[in-house]
């Protein structure tokens, strides 16, 4: 997920941008002197943290907590809530205007929903979401970035709070059969990014779809919980993650066109492609429902597995870019 800034000066709160995040270091995904394997040398305070995100969430260890109820989504009905879309070089980010929220789902308060991106591969066929599950890796993710109400939008207050953000992420998958711009809502939402083909572009967004059109045929009391990072530089330890077990269903056409539509930079610099940070130590993960019984053995082979994640885990994260 793709966000802020941790001494973000006021202009780059909401535009996270490889300058902007200049105030710590240049990041990037695909140039081996600032991908994410420097990320803990460019910006050690959080990237090298204990709680980094995104990770690989092994269903079957996943404990039960009946307090993650349903969530309330204010305004995701909206045909209007959505109010521009942007290339910020890093990824392509969609910005809310104010009045959407979400609450419940054992989130402490009501949080403002901001913005939402994606992370992707290389098409439909080299997939690229952020968090994987039992292994497999999706050809999308859409984060949405939500912020503690009480801050009043105030993101450099909500990344110091260790519940300050919380972010949803679902991932993208291909629609079954050969349909082709479909859904209608990606159809609407994709027409826009051959208006934002270079680095800095923003466009507004027309009325006509809403947040629920995009999230069409998830079942969103479904989902896993942990608590995580930013999943970009500076990575601050601030969010409490919830990742829908559903995909999203995009048409491969539709999925296609972030490979080949937006670009790093200028019209003569490369396509944007494996926007993505490499995994990192499992954390626990905590969901509704689960079929893994919790006695004694069982908790002890997931603290083993745990430990052994950990360790394999550190090591992936500076040795291993696949
Ligand atoms: C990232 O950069 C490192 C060197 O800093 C390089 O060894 C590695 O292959 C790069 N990874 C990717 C995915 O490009
Ligand atoms: C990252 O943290 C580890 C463990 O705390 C430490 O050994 C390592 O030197 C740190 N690396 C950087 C670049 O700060
Ligand atoms: C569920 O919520 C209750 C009341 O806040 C709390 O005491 C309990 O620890 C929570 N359960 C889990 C599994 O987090
Ligand atoms: C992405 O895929 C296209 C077409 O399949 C290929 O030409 C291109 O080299 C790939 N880019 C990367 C970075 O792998
Ligand atoms: C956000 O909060 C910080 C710390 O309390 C404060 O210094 C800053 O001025 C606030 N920013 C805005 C835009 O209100
Ligand atoms: C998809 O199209 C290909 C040829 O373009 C065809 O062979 C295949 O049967 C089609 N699949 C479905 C599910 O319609
Ligand atoms: C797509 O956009 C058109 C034109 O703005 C609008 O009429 C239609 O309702 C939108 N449909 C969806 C599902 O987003
Ligand atoms: C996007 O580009 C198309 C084609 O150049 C143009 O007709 C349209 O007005 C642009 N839309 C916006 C919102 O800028
Ligand atoms: C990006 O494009 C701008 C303007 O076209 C150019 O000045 C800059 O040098 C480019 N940056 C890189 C890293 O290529
Ligand atoms: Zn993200």
């Amino acid at each position: 997920m793709k966000w802020f800034v941790a001494a973000a000066f006021a202009m780059c709160v909401l535009t996270p941008t490889a300058h902007c995040a200049s105030s710590s270091s240049v990041w990037c995904y695909n140039l081996p002197s600032c991908n994410d394997s420097t990320w803990p040398k460019i910006s050690p305070q959080y990237c090298n943290g204990t709680r980094q995100s995104p990770i690989n969430i092994v269903s079957a260890s996943a404990t039960l907590n009946a307090n993650l109820t349903e969530f309330t989504f204010v305004n995701y009905d909206s045909k209007s809530a959505m109010k521009s879309i942007q290339n910020t070089g890093n990824t392509v980010k969609v910005t809310f205007n104010s009045g959407v929220q979400i609450s419940g789902g054992d989130l402490s308060e009501n949080y403002d929903s901001l913005q939402f991106h994606l992370h992707w591969g290389n098409g439909s066929s080299v997939p690229g979401s952020e968090h994987t599950v039992d292994g497999v890796r999706y050809p999308m993710e859409l984060h949405i970035v939500n912020s503690k109400s009480s801050y009043k939008g105030n993101t450099t207050q909500a990344i110091k709070d260790s519940t300050g953000l919380a972010a949803l992420g679902f991932f993208i998958e291909v629609m079954p059969g050969n349909s082709s711009g479909k859904p209608e809502s990606w159809y609407n939402l994709t027409s826009y990014l051959a208006n934002i083909t270079t680095k800095g572009q923003s466009v507004p967004i027309a009325a006509g779809f809403s947040l629920n059109d995009l999230l069409v045929g998830v079942d969103r009391s479904k989902y896993y919980r942990y608590l995580g990072s930013l999943t970009t530089p500076s990575c601050n330890e601030a969010v409490v993650w919830t990742v829908f077990k559903e995909p999203i269903k995009v048409s491969r056409d539709l999925i296609d066109l972030f490979s080949t539509t937006v670009r790093i930079n200028g019209s003569a610099s490369k396509h944007m492609t494996n926007v993505y940070r490499n995994l990192q130590p499992a954390q626990p993960v905590s969901t509704q429902n689960n079929s893994v019984t919790t006695n004694s053995a069982s908790t002890a082979c997931f603290s083993l597995g745990l430990l052994l994640s950990l360790a394999l885990g550190s090591l992936t994260q500076h040795w291993f870019n696949p």
